[in-house]
């Protein structure tokens, strides 16, 4: 894809680019809808890249070319960028020029062309690969001296302020920070964390995604309700954040809630716990003990957190029907991909169990692929 990118990149500018850089999709194995509520997540990267090509320009323009776009080049002035300004995907990269400028730092104008394969809207953190690519390539052009974190709440903060979108780190923090072989097991209250090794073949696991190509928007208000939720939650029970529960305080909690933030004190309470498990297991060189955490949290999100939906749920019932050791939805919810533990001797049967359950059910065609833990965002030439 690199070639591809800087093709792309010639065509629409001429000339060459001054380098290519590529930001990963994520999966994330543990740790959904705790990332705003500053608890545990374990994502890892996927193969999957959005590559950008890009050079630094003399004036203060930045344009922006996308290969999978409608073949439009959208021009900005660096100084009339305006959170809400700018429609469709280029949000995403002119919120990093934005927020790096906000942030203090001293920018140029630049041409950028994106490549992506990263699935789009299936819960695999595509529009945090198209800001990850870019604070990387600015980062470079322009020797800002950021580092990987760094990059990271910058690509947040243009998620947050700029597209408009309450989102936590998770995404841009496993675009950013996630090591080839390993999960990344974070703290998203400290940003810290340790890179958790994880080589499933070698056991002969794998990991399945199954994108039900049902379309997420996390911008359409359900996201941000959930998080408003948890922070009232949070606020009644006199916490800075729904973290600070432990399961041991959850009954007593619980009762001191109105009805309807129950649940959600539930869900965020228990799968922080199933992150610890999570890496307690990998820890102690136990991968198939995953397989009923992923479910139980898949229960959570279906019965206490209520964003899964149809195909998401039948995706998982029809993976554990066929042998997956466990399985659930994963990203924001209302759709997108499942992530199943699968025994590497059984991924046919499930896979074809999870298209012909699909095609049972009248539901569209899901798409399903392997994932392999890879390198989060880099140089690539
Ligand atoms: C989306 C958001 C993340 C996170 C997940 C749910 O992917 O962008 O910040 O909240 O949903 O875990």
């Amino acid at each position: 894809m690199t070639t591809a990118t800087a093709t792309a990149f010639t065509a629409r500018y001429g000339g060459s680019p001054d380098g290519v850089w590529a930001a990963p999709g994520r999966i994330n194995l543990i740790g959904e809808h705790t990332d705003y509520n500053e608890g545990y997540v374990l994502p890892a990267a996927l193969p999957h890249t959005t590559t950008v090509a890009a050079r630094r320009r003399a004036d203060g323009v930045v344009r922006l070319f996308s290969a999978q776009g409608d073949g439009e080049v959208t021009e900005l002035a660096l100084d009339a960028l305006a959170p809400g300004s700018v429609p469709g995907w280029a949000a995403y990269p002119a919120g990093v020029f934005w927020a790096l400028i906000e942030a203090g730092h001293a920018l140029g104008g630049a041409d950028l062309a994106f490549c992506s394969d990263v699935p789009t809207g299936a819960g695999l953190s595509s529009s945090a690969t198209l800001e990850c690519a870019t604070a990387i390539a600015l980062d470079d052009l322009f020797g800002l001296g950021l580092d990987a974190p760094g990059r990271a709440l910058i690509a947040q903060r243009a998620e947050n302020a700029f597209v408009g979108v309450p989102c936590g780190a998770l995404d841009q923090m496993a675009s950013s920070c996630c090591v080839a072989g390993h999960a990344h097991f974070l703290d998203t209250r400290t940003l810290t964390g340790r890179q958790v090794p994880l080589d499933l073949p070698a056991v002969g696991l794998t990991l399945l995604v199954i994108d039900t190509k049902v379309k997420h928007d996390l911008g359409d208000g359900a996201y941000a309700g959930l998080r408003a939720g948890c922070e009232r939650a949070a606020a009644l029970l006199g916490v800075p954040a729904l973290r600070d529960i432990t399961i041991a305080e959850l009954g007593t909690a619980e009762a001191q809630l109105p009805a309807e933030l129950r649940p959600l004190l539930r869900h965020v309470v228990t799968e922080d716990q199933r992150v610890l498990d999570t890496v307690a297991a990998l820890d102690a060189g136990e991968p198939r003990a995953l397989g009923p955490i992923l479910t139980a949290g898949h229960a959570s999100l279906r019965d206490d957190y209520r964003v899964s939906c149809p195909e998401t749920d039948l995706a998982v019932s029809a993976a554990n029907a066929a042998g997956a050791l466990g399985a659930r939805m994963m990203g924001g919810g209302f759709g997108g991909s499942v992530l199943a533990l699968v025994d590497t001797a059984l991924l046919d049967t499930v896979e074809r169990a999870v298209h012909a359950a699909f095609a049972e059910a009248g539901f569209g065609a899901p798409q399903t692929f392997t994932a392999t833990p890879s390198q989060g965002a880099h140089r690539v030439s």
